[in-house]
């Protein structure tokens, strides 16, 4: 008992990790472990035997046992102790001089096109990106068997095994906030709401998940001329220069009537991208007069209220503005490409200071 002893008690003091420690406690006090074993002989033995060699065997288990811990103890202090010296640092350092984080340029033209309708009277709404097929399609005049519900390239949500409600959707597009807007706030109305938004659609100019900014304008007496007005004045902010050319082309979406889809004049030369030049036009927004069954969905009076809406894209001002010529690298998260076309993060856009520095 003694060799039994010392020699798991030498086994257990130069053991290196845990891994070790429990091959010894295996071979040592596990079920057929040599204390195990010899415990089994105890039946062989006489009864005085058996009053001798019964404690011993015990204490001798429990010594072995309470090395096992002590040692297991020590072995997690050490890795601590390890771990606490590779990964030390200076918290009195001073901070770094150099920034390395910024601000992405999506984020950046959504800060700019929300400081330009701002000074123009709209306030910023939000919607869940996650909504409801009626919030999505039917309240905007897209009921079930409508064609646009098969060309958004919608993302259906997954419901359970024998749950028969519709699904719901990844919002195709802001417009579902034009009805929660409604719904919250009535009219007169003059809101704009930049977000997400997702369609399977991939290319150098489509992205699964890309950003719009859906506008909305409703009062007693608006016209098509004021969308006109608006959306120019507005891209002449947003570019700051004068001579950026818009081409109004006649288009149709369920929830406007009329509707115009606006494109800028561009050129892709080289693998760079400009405005204002060339041959090419880039489609970057769509909108319209609000159709009354929209309005009357919203629970406003279409007899009373009409207004206009539109819905921009957001990455594609960004890509037009800031010269960046893929969609795709615009979600890599390339910490390269972040830097480059990134903007530093406390020079918030104004009108008075400027938009893009
Ligand atoms: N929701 C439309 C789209 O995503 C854009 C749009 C918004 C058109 C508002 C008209 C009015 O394609």
């Amino acid at each position: 008992m003694d060799d039994l002893k010392s020699k798991y008690l030498s086994q257990i003091a130069d053991a290196a990790d845990e891994n070790a420690l429990e091959t010894i406690r295996v071979a040592a006090v596990g079920k057929k472990g040599e204390v195990a074993l010899k415990m089994r002989e105890l039946g062989k033995m006489t009864p005085e035997e058996r009053q001798v060699a019964g404690p011993a065997l015990n204490a001798l288990k429990n010594e072995i046992n309470s090395a096992l811990v002590a040692k297991k103890a020590g072995l997690a202090d050490a890795a601590l102790d390890e771990r606490l010296r590779t990964e030390w640092l200076d918290v009195t350092l001073p901070t770094r001089a150099s920034r390395t984080g910024t601000l992405h340029p999506v984020s950046q033209a959504s800060e700019e096109l929300t400081a330009i309708f701002a000074e123009m009277g709209f306030s910023v709404a939000e919607g869940p990106r996650i909504d409801t097929d009626w919030y999505n399609f039917d309240a905007l005049n897209i009921p079930g068997h409508h064609p646009a519900r098969a060309e958004m390239d919608t993302f259906y949500m997954h419901r359970a095994e024998g749950d028969d409600r519709p699904p719901h959707v990844l919002r195709t597009h802001t417009s579902p906030v034009q009805i929660r807007s409604m719904e919250k706030m009535g009219a007169p109305l003059r809101i704009i709401c930049p977000g997400g938004v997702y369609r399977a659609d991939y290319d150098q100019t489509h992205t699964p998940m890309f950003h719009q900014v859906e506008g909305l304008a409703l009062d007693t007496d608006i016209s098509m001329a004021n969308l006109k007005w608006t959306l120019e004045e507005f891209v002449k902010s947003f570019f700051e220069v004068d001579d950026v050319e818009l081409r109004f082309r006649a288009s149709h979406f369920p929830f406007t009537e009329p509707s115009a889809e606006v494109d800028i004049r561009c050129s892709w030369k080289d693998g760079t991208l400009k405005i204002g030049e060339g041959d090419d036009w880039m489609e970057i927004l769509g909108s319209g007069m609000v159709h009354p069954k929209v309005i009357a969905a919203g629970g406003i009076d279409p007899d009373v209220y009409q207004g206009f809406a539109f819905g921009i894209g957001i990455d594609r001002l960004a890509m037009l503005k800031y010269g960046i010529p893929d969609l795709r690298a615009f979600f890599d998260s390339d910490l390269r490409w972040l830097r480059h076309y990134g903007f530093q993060c406390l020079d918030m856009p104004s009108l008075h200071g400027g938009l893009s520095r």
